[in-house]
């Protein structure tokens, strides 16, 4: 029957239906299992003061009808009580669950921890690691179970920086450096968003967390300090001289080659990612062609014009990108 369907649609809704489900109510490390507890103690006692409420409401509208006689001293006992003492305790302990939360929150991993530098650029992330000289974009990898400190700047406007089910948000300030953390309790990924609006493609500034175990992650980060992948097939090696003598090579960058652009994300790693244009499409091979010819069409108002490639060079491309990893 409807009504037995939509409650329980209504109560998978409340408990973010566990699962693959990126809501903050389906923490994945410490940082957003704080969050969902504080969450929900709020959802009680607002259950509980609800029901409360309206079962006086009953009370006062069935029972209490026509009996207007109240005897003196009553009702200020009750309003002091009901109105004033019990929402004050309840109030002072939220408070207080609150600023305990926040103090866990802010708190510092070990010096020694692994170290994220991201950049929130209109309109994707900027990923560096301590330590190491490559850089990829919009996909931040970590070490399970470990707290991963994350260093935050702006290239431009106010951005946030949000991973429900890892860590509430925190705002990216021009001119300044933010910290949080990260920590996830299982390897798996994880998806993060932009969260304060930045401009017209706010909505595609996605990116991905992806937590390994310790050894696969350290090989990751090796990667990201040696020199992109060589070509292998003679599609691949027309593809690379097209990125690096092309324009491509203006903006983008890829490691141990001539392209060493700055203005867009490095591409040494880009067939290993999961989007393109930061969560805009997926990254295949159609997706990528129609990124490369006109990434406007795509993504309007990102900062790559449309590129007047050779018919015959697009496939090259194409095979050369998808297959950096
Ligand atoms: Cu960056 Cu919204």
């Amino acid at each position: 029957p409807r009504p037995v369907v939509s409650a329980l649609f209504g109560l998978c809704l409340l408990t973010g239906c566990a699962g693959d489900s990126p809501s903050a109510l389906n923490p994945g490390g410490a940082g957003a299992s704080r969050v969902a507890n504080l969450w929900w103690l709020l959802f009680w006692i607002s259950v509980a003061v609800f029901v409360e409420v309206m079962a006086l409401l009953v009370w006062a509208l069935v029972f209490r009808r026509g009996d207007v006689r109240v005897r003196h001293g009553q009702p200020l006992r009750f309003v002091a009580i009901a109105g004033a003492a019990i929402p004050f305790v309840i109030l002072v302990a939220v408070y207080g669950a609150g600023l305990r939360d926040l103090a866990a929150l802010g708190a510092a991993p070990d010096r020694d921890a692994p170290t994220v530098e991201v950049t929130g650029h209109t309109w994707w992330w900027e990923v560096r690691y301590a330590g190491a000289s490559g850089a990829t974009a919009n996909e931040i990898h970590i070490p399970v179970g470990e707290r991963v400190r994350v260093r935050l700047r702006t290239d431009d406007v106010l951005h946030s920086f949000w991973v429900p089910q890892l860590m509430p948000k925190t705002d990216l300030i021009a001119g300044e450096t933010r910290e949080t953390w990260l920590q996830a309790e299982r390897a798996g990924s994880y998806r993060g968003q932009c969260a304060e609006y930045c401009g017209t493609q706010h909505a595609h500034m996605a990116f991905l967390v992806v937590a390994q175990p310790r050894a696969e992650f350290d090989a990751w980060l090796a990667r990201l300090d040696a020199p992109a992948r060589q070509p292998q097939t003679d599609a691949e090696r027309r593809g690379e001289q097209a990125f690096v003598q092309g324009t491509c090579a203006a903006c983008h960058s890829i490691r141990g080659t001539g392209a060493q652009g700055t203005v867009g994300p490095d591409l040494s790693n880009v067939g290993s990612r999961w989007s393109i244009g930061a969560g805009a499409v997926p990254n295949d091979a159609g997706h990528l062609g129609g990124w490369i010819a006109n990434s406007q069409t795509v993504k309007p108002g990102n900062a790559m014009p449309p590129q007047q490639v050779e018919a015959a060079r697009l496939p090259d491309l194409i095979a050369y990108l998808r297959s950096l990893e």
